[in-house]
């Protein structure tokens, strides 16, 4: 490894000279919003558990963690497939798991196997990107509907239950932790629970296909409906987990906002489609291979548009941070309308304050349904563009923000300083090395 990327390891401060197109090819792998609860599943089970396809992104490395504190063991058995097994259970201590509180939310997600295994779990308080209050109420109001006892602890929750039971659950709004909640405590509980208003994302339906895989009985009806039959116990699985759409969708943009060109390896269409539609219709163009997709700006005038994001199939929240940094090269006024969390556009202040012009609204400025109209959050956004954007000193507030911010600095003119590039880390695995081997300016 060569002594930019050795020092980039090391540190948390990237050093970016703008103004390069980025131009080759980058290898996109496991889902960051899909490993982490596939790695949940198999604590469902005393047997064996392969999983492939594992991106070396810190929220596997938290709930690897997590596993061998549970008592289980999580080994390698090549660079990117690993094998949990958890044959024996026993609950993580308060003060051990006081090193998980606010690091991620997908610890609330051990409560199904905890209370299936043990009659009783210990869950930390979550952490997770702050663009909102994103709190639990739907996790916990599904775990009492399902016969657990919670009370909140000054480390999280503490929940007891001798046996799950099936039972009618609604979301009221789809929500995929929610879902993945219910999915995990569900198939081991006595008897069927129904649960509408789910999530549907892929992430969600890979979820069902690995526990379908252990001997579960899930149903994905039309309007989403989801019915698990409870069974009594649940065998191994190998599985090799679905690609990065999100990651993805961000290597398209830094290709359009650098005018380069990049061919993302393992990219799959089906699971980009409406953010293939949203990219071609500013401009953007995309040629899908089998083993991938190629990314680039077809004109040299990109085209402002109104977008709104939402649930699947809709235009997912998490591509919509990188898609921005791309309006702002577009000519003309685009609209932005996001509908998932409340305060997701918080990052484009420092958008603004390296050029862009982007005005803050808390109107909903899009037709869909919106939970946040008139209640103060400033929640959708009008970008005048093309802007020239500049060089600045930049602090990462979260996961998708802080990589918009790459993009950004990868397109500015002058040398960026970005601070806190650990929280990329969570979940773009080798992204410095990525961007190099792009052709990007990185300094030392
Ligand atoms: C998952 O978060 C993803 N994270 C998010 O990705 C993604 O943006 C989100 O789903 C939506 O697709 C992981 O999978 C680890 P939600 P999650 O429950 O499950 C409200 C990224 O950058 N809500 O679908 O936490 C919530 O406040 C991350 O990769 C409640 O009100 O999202 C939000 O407004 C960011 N009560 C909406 O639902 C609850 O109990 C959607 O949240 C739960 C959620």
């Amino acid at each position: 490894m060569n002594s930019v990327l050795e020092k980039k390891n090391r540190s948390d401060i990237l050093k970016i000279c703008g103004g390069r197109p980025l131009k080759g090819e980058v290898v996109v792998q496991g889902a960051k919003n899909s490993l982490p609860k596939i790695m949940v599943a198999s604590l469902l089970t005393k047997a064996p558990c392969i999983l492939k396809n594992v991106a070396p992104i810190k929220d596997v490395e938290i709930i690897r963690e997590l596993i061998s504190a549970l008592g289980g063991k999580v080994q390698n058995i090549d660079s990117t497939s690993i094998v949990m097994e958890t044959p024996k259970m026993s609950l993580v201590p308060a003060k051990r798991l006081e090193d998980f509180s606010g690091q991620s939310r997908i610890p609330i997600l051990l409560c199904g196997p905890l209370l299936a295994r043990l009659g009783e779990a210990i869950v930390p308080s979550l952490g997770g990107c702050q663009i909102g209050t994103r709190p639990v109420d739907f996790h916990l109001s599904a775990l009492r509907s399902l016969g657990a006892k919670i009370t909140e602890t000054p480390y999280g929750y503490h929940l007891k239950a001798k046996k799950l039971y099936g039972n009618k659950i609604h979301l009221d709004y789809p929500s995929v932790g929610a879902t993945e909640q219910v999915l995990l405590a569900s198939v081991l509980a006595e008897g069927v629970t129904e649960l509408s208003n789910a999530a549907n994302e892929p992430e969600i339906i890979e979820l069902i296909a690995v526990l379908q895989k252990m001997g579960a009985n899930i149903s994905v009806d039309l309007d989403r409906v989801i019915n698990i039959r409870g069974v009594s116990e649940l065998k191994g699985f190998e599985h090799s987990a679905m690609t990065d759409r999100l990651e993805v969708a961000s290597w398209a943009c830094a290709a359009i906002v650098t005018n380069g060109k990049i061919f993302v390896k393992h990219a799959t269409q089906l699971d980009m489609m409406t953010f293939l539609n949203k990219f071609r219709q500013i401009g953007g163009e995309f040629d899908v291979k089998d083993d991938g997709i190629f990314f680039w700006r077809k004109s040299k005038d990109l085209k402002s548009l109104a977008l709104e994001t939402g649930v699947h199939p809709g235009f997912m929240t998490d591509w919509q941070q990188a898609f921005v940094v791309a309006l702002t090269q577009a000519d003309g006024v685009s609209v932005v309308h996001e509908t998932v969390y409340e305060n997701r556009l918080g990052y484009v202040s420092t958008l603004n304050h390296m050029g862009a012009k982007i005005q803050l609204y808390q109107e909903c400025l899009g037709s869909h349904f919106c939970r946040f109209g008139q209640r103060n959050y400033l929640h959708s956004a009008v970008i005048v563009g093309p802007t020239q954007l500049k060089s600045a000193a930049i602090h990462i507030p979260d996961l998708r923000g802080g990589f918009s911010y790459v993009i950004a600095a990868l397109a500015a003119e002058g040398i960026s300083t970005i601070q806190n590039i650990q929280l990329i880390y969570r979940g773009y695995g080798n992204f410095i090395e990525k961007l190099v081997h792009l052709g990007a300016d990185i300094l030392e």
